[in-house]
């Protein structure tokens, strides 16, 4: 097992621990973007009410529920379906990384995310997007918006290097590119190089940041 992952019973034996589970719901599809490029799979993530980039889900205690029914009530909310999640779609259990200035813990208990994967037909996938926009309790509240991760590299790079070098919640980032190399969703030498690509946009997203907040020195000062 590779290291910081933990035995689901392991984490289930932690009487002190929170836990979190969370899900990435995927399909297959023959959609092209602009009737050129291959989308090949429809990957949904959300954007978060913190403005950070995660995947539906949230917090399950298990002394009151399974795991996979406190995920699937977590996606009635979050989603406005409740999808049956099982046993077997369990990837990986872990305790979540040390909490950073993104995304500070309100809580000393150290907490263990449970991560789920699940395979969809693209027309589940289509309604769950139509639902999450429509009726989902949460959605505009704890959900801004559901969004597709784009798995394709246009000529000058966009696509998959953008979207991984946004800011993501705990190990969520590490959650997406591990399931699209097990799941062989994304080639390998593909993704290596959108992750090479994206620390290069994340160093110019640095140099774009300091001009936003040199605008705000300017008008601080007109105060
Ligand atoms: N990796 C690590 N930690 C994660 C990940 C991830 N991929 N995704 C979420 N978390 C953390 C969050 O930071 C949070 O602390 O797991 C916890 C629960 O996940 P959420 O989806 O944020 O929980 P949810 O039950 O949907 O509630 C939303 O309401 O009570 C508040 O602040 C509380 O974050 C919580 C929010
Ligand atoms: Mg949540």
């Amino acid at each position: 097992m590779a290291s910081g992952q933990l035995l689901r019973a392991e984490a289930l034996a932690c009487s002190g621990c929170r836990h979190a589970c969370h899900v990435m719901l995927y399909s297959d599809t023959k959609t092209q973007l602009f009737g050129r490029i291959p989308i090949r799979h429809i990957v949904l993530m959300q954007m978060r009410f913190d403005g950070l980039l995660g995947f539906p889900g949230g917090l399950v205690d298990p002394l009151e529920e399974t795991l996979e029914a406190g995920l699937s009530r977590e996606l009635s909310e979050e989603l406005g379906l409740a999808l049956p999640i099982v046993v077997e779609d369990h990837v990986e259990s872990r305790y979540a990384p040390a909490s950073s200035p993104s995304s500070p813990s309100s809580s000393s208990s150290r907490l263990i995310t449970h991560f789920y994967v699940k395979m969809m037909e693209e027309e589940q996938i289509r309604e769950v997007e139509r639902v999450a926009a429509s009726t989902a309790t949460d959605h505009g509240q704890e959900v801004l918006g559901m969004v597709r991760v784009p798995l394709y590299t246009m000529k000058g790079g966009g696509g998959l290097a953008s979207f991984l070098s946004h800011s993501f919640i705990g190990n969520a980032r590490s959650q997406l590119v591990d399931s699209l190399l097990r799941f062989n969703l994304v080639a390998s030498g593909d993704l290596h190089k959108a992750l090479t690509h994206s620390l290069k946009i994340h160093a110019h997203a640095v140099d774009d940041l300091r001009a936003a907040l040199a605008l705000t020195e300017v008008q601080k000062k007109q105060l």
